[in-house]
């Protein structure tokens, strides 16, 4: 009869609208050749980035650090350091040890960055990270010390030095004015000078090589860094030979990759969505680092948002109504992905973060914003791994090498925070790259202590000097 007919009708609407979602969620899913060609096209801008030829225009920078060697345990003295650039702004105080027992003690405040500082000149960017110094050094009651500086600053910089880095441009949430084209070292030695007190800033870091140097201080083998956070970033140890932008045959640099650009050619476009272009256009770098917008922590959210807009405007989710909270940018920040997706969650508790979130859900919709955050966080998992994968075979060939066994350190929250992320990135390296044994090591605290390892090799190289 007629209820019969309904019934079909209904069903056959509900598995049409079923087939439907799961063809958008398709795209995301990645084959094993797909990401056999990722790791391809990497290892490519990776030779791009280090050829005299073709280095100015490679979108995978490939920044000498002046980083020569891993930390040797010989460091020692007190250091300030900075981290600008990860979710935290934090000055820290950080006391290295060698010896027998070496120890390394921290002390650290975090201080907030306004959104309208991050977003303003470069002069008032500085001057606040000046006052925030300032502060700490007051509230540790040494305000007269002359303590040596190291700056993680968390942003591709051309160096020339291990204290000279002139900013190639921001990413993530900066775009203070007047920094672009600068030395980064100047703005904060001019910053300091303003307010009138001393510093001796001795070397200027970027967040993944300050990881590197942490873990290769407990564990020599390690000599690749993974920051898999707000950004997606990676550095390793080049052979001098390689790197054609610096003089020099011997030994080996620490390279910062810069790979979250990776992709800014359109070598990455037969694998974006629609998803990855509308993120992409939101945000203050359109056409810039397309493949950190694809597996970094800030805009993993973007893209299931975006996706949930598509999928309410097609009376999927929400009951097709799209509510002012799903138009606002940022909601989905990497810890509510993480707990979406944590599977000791009840779909009833997902359902109260989406609430949380400002976002009425039925029992379905909790399944499909589930489902649409699994495949964008696996997808995200995949293609870092591929990147790596690159990475430890070009280094397994570098030394010529049938195997390699290497240690990447990492840091970052959605390695951290993410239940699933890291499995999938460590399943998708060893795949990729069965000829090598990669070991991953978490880092605590790579950014301070990094930064003040790093200053401690720069007085000891500037004492050499000066003898
Ligand atoms: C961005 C920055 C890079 C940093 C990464 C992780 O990609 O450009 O320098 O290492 O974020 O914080």
């Amino acid at each position: 009869g007629k209820g019969a007919a309904m019934v079909t009708a209904w069903a056959s609407r509900l598995a049409d609208q079923t087939r439907q979602i799961a063809e958008t969620l398709a795209e995301f899913r990645l084959t094993k050749e797909q990401l056999l060609e990722v790791k391809k096209r990497m290892r490519t801008e990776i030779q791009n980035g280090l050829s005299k030829n073709t280095q100015s225009t490679a979108t995978v920078r490939m920044l000498p650090t002046y980083v020569r060697s891993t930390p040797d345990g010989t460091e020692n003295g007190d250091f300030l350091a900075l981290d600008l650039g990860g979710t935290n702004f934090r000055v820290l105080l950080v006391k290295i040890r060698s010896g027998k027992r070496r120890t390394v003690e921290m002390h650290n405040k975090i201080y907030a960055i306004p959104i309208e500082v991050m977003q303003s000149t470069g002069e008032e960017l500085f001057d606040h990270i000046v006052y925030c110094i300032s502060d700490f050094l007051d509230y540790m009651g040494m305000k007269n010390a002359r303590l040596p500086l190291g700056f993680t600053f968390s942003f591709p910089c051309r160096q020339t030095s291990l204290d000279a880095g002139i900013l190639v441009n921001w990413t993530k949430g900066f775009k203070a004015t007047d920094c672009e084209g600068e030395d980064v070292v100047g703005l904060l030695r001019e910053a300091i000078k303003r307010r009138e007190f001393d510093l001796d800033v001795v070397a200027i870091v970027n967040d993944t090589v300050g990881t590197m140097m942490t873990c290769a201080y407990e564990e020599p083998t390690c000599e690749v860094g993974l920051i898999a956070g707000t950004g997606s970033n990676a550095c390793y140890m080049e052979e001098m030979r390689n790197i054609e932008t610096v003089d020099g045959v011997d030994g080996r640099m620490c390279v910062n990759m810069e790979w979250g650009a990776f992709g800014d050619n359109g070598c990455l476009d037969d694998i974006r969505t629609q998803y990855d272009n509308a993120v992409d256009d939101l945000s203050l770098n359109a056409g810039k680092q397309k493949y950190e917008k694809m597996c970094s922590g800030m805009y993993l959210g973007e893209i299931v948002r975006n996706i949930l807009i598509d999928l309410t405007k097609r009376g999927f989710l929400f009951r097709g109504q799209i509510s002012e909270t799903l138009k606002t940018r940022g909601i989905f920040e990497t810890k509510f992905l993480s707990q979406i997706e944590s599977d000791r969650l009840a779909l009833l508790q997902v359902r109260s973060i989406l609430q949380h979130l400002g976002l009425d859900s039925t029992c379905d919709d909790s399944i499909i914003v589930k489902e649409v955050c699994g495949a964008v966080s696996l997808r995200a998992a995949q293609i870092c791994g591929a990147g790596m994968a690159a990475v430890v075979d070009k280094i397994r060939e570098n030394r010529g090498l049938d195997h390699l066994d290497i240690t990447v350190g990492v840091d970052g929250t959605l390695y951290k925070l993410h239940p699933h992320f890291s499995r999938i990135m460590h399943h998708t390296v060893k795949e990729l790259a069965p000829n090598c044994n990669v070991n991953f090591l978490l880092s605590e605290d790579g950014s301070g202590k990094g930064a003040a390892l790093i200053t401690a090799v720069g007085c000891r190289l500037r004492q050499q000097e000066q003898k």
